[in-house]
């Protein structure tokens, strides 16, 4: 891999792969297809964003061989109690024998009643977390590495103190204006990755029009996307998925420039002034999850 992250089990992670949450299923395929074709060698996506299985015929189109792409799914918060199976279906759904790495997608577990989405109080996601080391170390075959997302330091504390496998990821909203630098600290200490999810934003980012950015770009003489991707890429202990559906965009995204001391502190502020996330945990009904900002 070009440049790459090194997980806690001596696996290298990529730091800059392809997000597929929101990319429909009609484009995502074509996507994968054309960013594996053009050097991308991480893809992500996830059950809940119901295109396994498009991701996996762009994987299949772009004819690059599957141990050389890092492949990232999660179990959704609606398959809690039955991960085992969920697994088998991800598998199927992506059209592979394993994944690189397999998340818990939220510490919530949800079920579905009359149509509505509402937090499952029967389940405790420490046992899916036993479930997914059960697997984990029965099938190695099929999984490369276990790991989270949508943890925060509170979470991260409770599953750490019985964990026998320390996750080998956390995925996470990161980007200027919710940078949670303390969170990056606690799983950096802990030999957790980070994943940034969201970095440029997400859809309709004011990030893109931001003014410290603008300046950035226009001193390197690259996009504001370049600027937001290659803050998270400097960090230590992360790596990055901007997600996009649009080939030119799919191929600027992958690069990453050298940001000075000043540049990063100039962005860091951003979050001082224009802070908030694209992403509310509290949308399971399980509250805030332990993010402060999300009370
Ligand atoms: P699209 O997929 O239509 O290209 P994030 O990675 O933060 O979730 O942001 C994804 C959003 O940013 C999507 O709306 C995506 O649009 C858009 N996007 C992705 N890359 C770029 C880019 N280089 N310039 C501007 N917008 C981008």
């Amino acid at each position: 891999f070009s440049k790459s992250v090194k997980l806690n089990t001596g696996a290298e992670m990529p730091t800059v792969g392809l997000g597929t949450w929101k990319s429909q299923p009609g484009a995502v395929e074509h996507a994968v297809e054309f960013a594996l074709k053009n050097g991308y060698q991480h893809i992500d996506t996830a059950a809940a964003y119901a295109n396994e299985k498009e991701v996996g015929q762009g994987i299949k189109a772009s004819g690059v061989p599957r141990e050389s792409i890092f492949l990232t799914t999660k179990l959704d918060n609606f398959d809690q109690a039955t991960a085992e199976k969920a697994l088998e279906d991800s598998l199927n759904n992506l059209g592979t024998t394993y994944l690189d790495l397999w998340l818990m997608h939220w510490p919530a577990p949800m079920k579905r009643v009359d149509g509505k989405l509402l937090p499952d109080k029967t389940l405790d996601w420490l046992d899916t977390w036993k479930s997914m080391e059960k697997i984990y170390k029965a099938h190695p075959e099929k999984l490369k590495a276990i790991g989270v997302s949508n943890f925060s330091v509170e979470f991260l504390e409770r599953l750490l103190e019985v964990a026998t496998v320390v996750p080998a990821v956390n995925q996470i909203e990161l980007h200027p204006s919710c940078p949670q630098q303390e969170l990056v600290d606690f799983c950096t200490k802990k030999g957790i990755v980070l994943t940034a999810y969201s970095p440029l934003g997400s859809d309709g980012s004011p990030l893109l029009k931001n003014e410290t950015v603008l300046e950035i770009a226009t001193k390197y003489n690259v996009t504001p996307a370049n600027v937001l991707v290659s803050l998270q890429a400097n960090r230590p202990n992360v790596t990055v998925l901007p997600k996009s559906v649009t080939n030119e965009r799919i191929l600027s995204n992958k690069t990453i420039i050298d940001l000075t001391e000043e540049d990063i502190a100039k962005l860091q502020a951003i979050d001082k002034t224009h802070h908030f996330r694209a992403c509310h945990p509290d949308w399971t009904g399980w509250g805030s999850l332990g993010f402060p900002d999300c009370k």
